[in-house]
Order: C-alpha cells, then sequence, then structure tokens
C-alpha cells in the first residue's frame, strides 16, 4: 500500500480504520477519568479536603510534583522503601530507586507500587518510609480519599477551600495548605500554557 512502507514518511492517518483506533487508544495515554469518588458536582468530598491539607503538609509534592504529580521529568529515582530483593537491577548496577509514578487518575490503576504488592492506597500509605507511617488510621483514609479523588487535572483552589478541619493541626503548622494550594493554582496556569501552545 503506498505511503505505509516508509514508517516516519507522510502522516498515515485514514489508510487503515485499525491503526487509526490504534493510534486514537495510544493518544489516549496522557488523558485521565473522571474520578467517581467527588461529589455529584465534582467538586473534593470533605474527606478529601483534609486529606489535600495532609498531602501538603507532609510534602508528598517534593517527588510528586508539579502539575502531573511527579518529578519524573528530572529524571531522579528515590527509595521510599519498597525495594526488594527481587525488584531487580538497573542495567549495569544495582536498583538504588524508582521513578516517582503520578499520582493523578491512581484511583483507577490498583493494584499499587512497582510489584504490585499493595492492594488499596491505604496500604500504600501505611507502608513505613513513604511519609504516611505516622498518621492516625483516619488521617490515613482522608489522605487516600484526596488521592482517589484525583482526576487530569489538580483540583482548583474551589475545590480545596480554605476551612481548616483541625485534623491535621498536631503540630505541623495549623491551617492552610497554602504551598499546595500555589502549587495547585501554579500548575493550572503551567497546563494551560502547554496546551495553548500546542
Ligand atoms: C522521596 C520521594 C517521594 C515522596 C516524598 C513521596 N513519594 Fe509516593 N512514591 C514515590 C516513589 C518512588 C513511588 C514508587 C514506589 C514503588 O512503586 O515501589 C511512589 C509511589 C506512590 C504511590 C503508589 C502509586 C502507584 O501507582 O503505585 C502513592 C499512592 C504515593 N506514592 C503517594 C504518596 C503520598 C500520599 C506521599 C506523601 C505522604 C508520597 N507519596 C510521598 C516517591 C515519593
Amino acid at each position: 500500500m503506498d505511503g505505509v512502507e516508509d514508517p516516519l514518511g507522510a502522516p498515515k492517518a485514514g489508510l487503515s480504520p485499525r491503526l487509526d483506533a490504534l493510534a486514537a487508544y495510544v493518544a489516549s495515554f496522557d488523558t485521565f477519568p473522571r474520578s467517581p469518588y467527588r461529589t455529584e458536582d465534582g467538586g473534593l468530598t470533605e474527606d478529601a479536603q483534609a486529606g489535600a491539607r495532609l498531602f501538603d503538609e507532609l510534602d508528598c509534592m517534593s517527588c510528586h510534583a508539579g502539575d502531573i504529580l511527579t518529578d519524573s521529568p528530572e529524571g531522579v529515582r528515590h527509595d521510599v522503601g519498597t525495594l526488594q530483593a527481587t525488584s531487580g537491577q538497573r542495567i549495569g548496577g544495582p536498583l538504588d530507586g524508582l521513578d516517582t509514578p503520578t499520582l493523578l487518575g491512581v484511583w483507577a490503576t490498583p493494584p499499587y507500587l512497582h510489584d504490585g504488592s499493595a492492594p488499596t492506597l491505604e496500604a500504600v500509605l501505611a507502608r513505613p518510609g513513604h511519609g504516611a507511617e505516622d498518621l492516625t488510621e483516619e488521617e490515613r483514609g482522608q489522605l487516600a480519599s484526596f488521592l482517589r479523588q484525583l482526576e487530569g487535572e489538580l483540583p482548583t483552589l474551589e475545590d480545596a477551600p480554605e476551612t481548616p478541619c483541625g485534623c491535621a493541626a498536631r503540630g505541623r503548622g495549623a491551617s492552610l495548605p497554602v504551598g499546595l494550594l500555589l502549587l495547585l493554582v501554579g500548575g493550572l496556569r503551567r497546563r494551560r500554557y502547554s496546551s495553548s501552545s500546542t
């Protein structure tokens, strides 16, 4: 068939319905499904708002960074206590850490961690070494609720209003997740910028 022999030649859309469908499927990999855990009007539940504050206070965004919630573009690896002898090696050397996964759309992709050893988000957070192990069970539930309500775009300011719940106030800086909110707003701005520039 004309046009298909050189894979890097002219655009191939329209030549094969099956390949067009495959291309649409592959192109969908950077979109994320809506979360069924949100409120009816698409906002964060109260639990998730409390979880957003914990996410900020625990500095989860030092690795799950920016508007895609991962520092992967920086090419860094981290060991958050999940590496095992069975985790494998890097080519030509030991495995010193893992690429940070995004948390967008994470509600839809259990089981979790590189080896699938955590059946739920709560189980991820209960593992020592990841920064959430000192939370109470209730707080871990709130943090998991927030994670379950992450979709393709970070929640906006209106989704995470400033009402302090008091539940996370124990000496970790009492009130507002200013850092997170700034990052959220910054993230949304960057996203708009990048989608308008493509
Ligand atoms: C030091 C960097 C770092 C910090 C800080 C960090 N994470 Fe992670 N996170 C990782 C890495 C690396 C993985 C992959 C671990 C694995 O697959 O074994 C991960 C995996 C996860 C996963 C599982 C995702 C999946 O698809 O399997 C969740 C959920 C998660 N982190 C939530 C959090 C939360 C909530 C916080 C804050 C309490 C946090 N992380 C703090 C680096 C970090």
